[in-house]
């Protein structure tokens, strides 16, 4: 039984900054999500569909991300050292950051946003422009042979059908094969109150409690699973058909049984606890507003779409968004249009606060900040609870 516990109230396609000549027909859909009790799910109770927010718009280019393109090839180094894969297939290819450690000859890419889809085709790899299912699955089969690793990053929680996801990957994989994924997890987002994980393109947020239910429906079995700290928290999973399972699937579902993960009243707590952030961001903010203070935020991420249009914060609290994704810069974010500007554009002294957009970057932003701090600025975050620093 699906149950819903938390609304986000009405949000545009995250990803989807526009030029303003674009403000009229802007899509606007109930973000509300649910928990499903017999696979302990975490979903969004509608979804958007695919087409809306994966196509050759799509702003999110990984490899503008330093730490992430740094993230990519520590993965790809550690995956081929382990498991030497003669083939591999990366479902959600981006712009390339993970695929370009591997061989052009026997890697393959899936990509449903055809921008991306030539970046890798560019690079030399052969690139399907494709959403994930087991026609491509079928497709590739015949063409390319069976997959030893099939990678996928911040891309599975995007797929909505994940037994039709699974079945194809099962299709794919060779014998001894592995598939790898990683993406955001429930318990980092239950445990902080990092509510904006949930956006239209994250259809589902991932326990390893549900995926491992619904994984073994599909004849695949998680052996392994790493925290990672990417993304504000996310969890790798290794599964393959026939390997032992390591202590580190009973250690995370333990984690994740003890913090309560399977009963619906941790996600009430958990709902109680994001309408207070709410209050306390919209509060704080319009405090400031009324001194007098400036205040910029940094960062033009999806999760700042969420807390923005779910708070109803618009220019008149925060003035701009600094980005250093070229494609975001010159337009206006989602819903709460508030205009997106390169980083060298502003001088930051100029502002009393900062509201960290992108807080799964605060380190590196902090630091990279440091003169704005000497200077007297300070920092906004939500997460893990409404607060100033410096
Ligand atoms: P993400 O949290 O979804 O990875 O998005 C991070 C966004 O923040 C991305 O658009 C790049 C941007 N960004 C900055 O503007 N400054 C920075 O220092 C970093 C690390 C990211």
């Amino acid at each position: 039984m699906r149950k819903e516990f938390l609304d986000l109230g009405r949000q545009p396609i995250a990803n989807k900054f526009l030029k303003e000549d674009e403000y009229e027909g802007e899509f606007f859909y109930d973000l509300k999500v649910i928990f499903d009790e017999d696979t302990k799910l975490v979903s969004l109770k509608d979804f958007v569909k695919p087409e809306l927010m994966f196509n050759e718009d799509y702003a999110y280019n990984t490899s503008m991300s330093y730490p992430m393109v740094k993230h990519f090839e520590l993965t790809a180094n550690m995956l081929k050292e382990e498991f030497n894969p003669k083939t591999v297939l990366e479902i959600g290819s981006n712009d390339g950051p993970f695929i370009k450690n591997f061989d052009t000859e026997t890697s393959i890419c899936v990509e449903p946003c055809e921008n991306f889809a030539k970046k890798t085709t560019d690079m030399g790899y052969r690139s399907y422009i494709s959403f994930w299912d087991t026609d491509v699955s079928h497709g590739i089969k015949e063409i390319h042979g069976e997959m030893d690793l099939v990678y996928a990053a911040n891309c599975i929680c995007h797929i909505q059908n994940l037994d039709e996801c699974f079945a194809a990957v099962n299709n794919i994989l060779s014998e001894d094969g592995v598939f790898v994924f990683e993406d955001p997890s429930l318990l980092r987002m239950l445990e902080r109150g990092s509510y904006d994980q949930i956006y239209d393109e994250h259809a589902h947020i991932f326990s390893v409690t549900a995926l491992n239910n619904i994984l073994i429906n599909n004849g695949l079995t998680i052996f392994r699973v790493d925290n990672l700290s990417v993304h504000g928290g996310s969890n790798r999973i290794y599964v393959a058909r026939n390997r032992p399972v390591e202590f580190s699937v009973a250690e995370n579902k333990q984690r994740e049984y003890d913090f309560g993960i399977n009963n619906f009243q941790t996600y009430e707590i958990f709902a109680e606890r994001v309408r207070k952030s709410k209050k306390d961001l919209v509060e704080l903010l319009t405090k400031l507003k009324g001194e007098g203070k400036r205040v910029v935020s940094i960062g033009a991420t999806s999760k700042s779409t969420t807390v923005f249009n779910y708070c109803d914060i618009g220019e008149s609290l925060i003035e701009c968004i600094t980005d250093t994704t070229p494609d975001k810069q010159g337009l206006l974010a989602p819903g709460s249009h508030i205009p997106v500007v390169d980083r060298e554009s502003v001088n930051l002294n100029d502002y009393d606060y900062a509201f960290l957009g992108a807080w799964n970057f605060k380190d590196v932003i902090a630091n990279k900040e440091r003169e704005f701090v000497e200077n007297g600025g300070k920092f906004i975050t939500h997460v893990p609870e409404v607060m100033v620093f410096s």
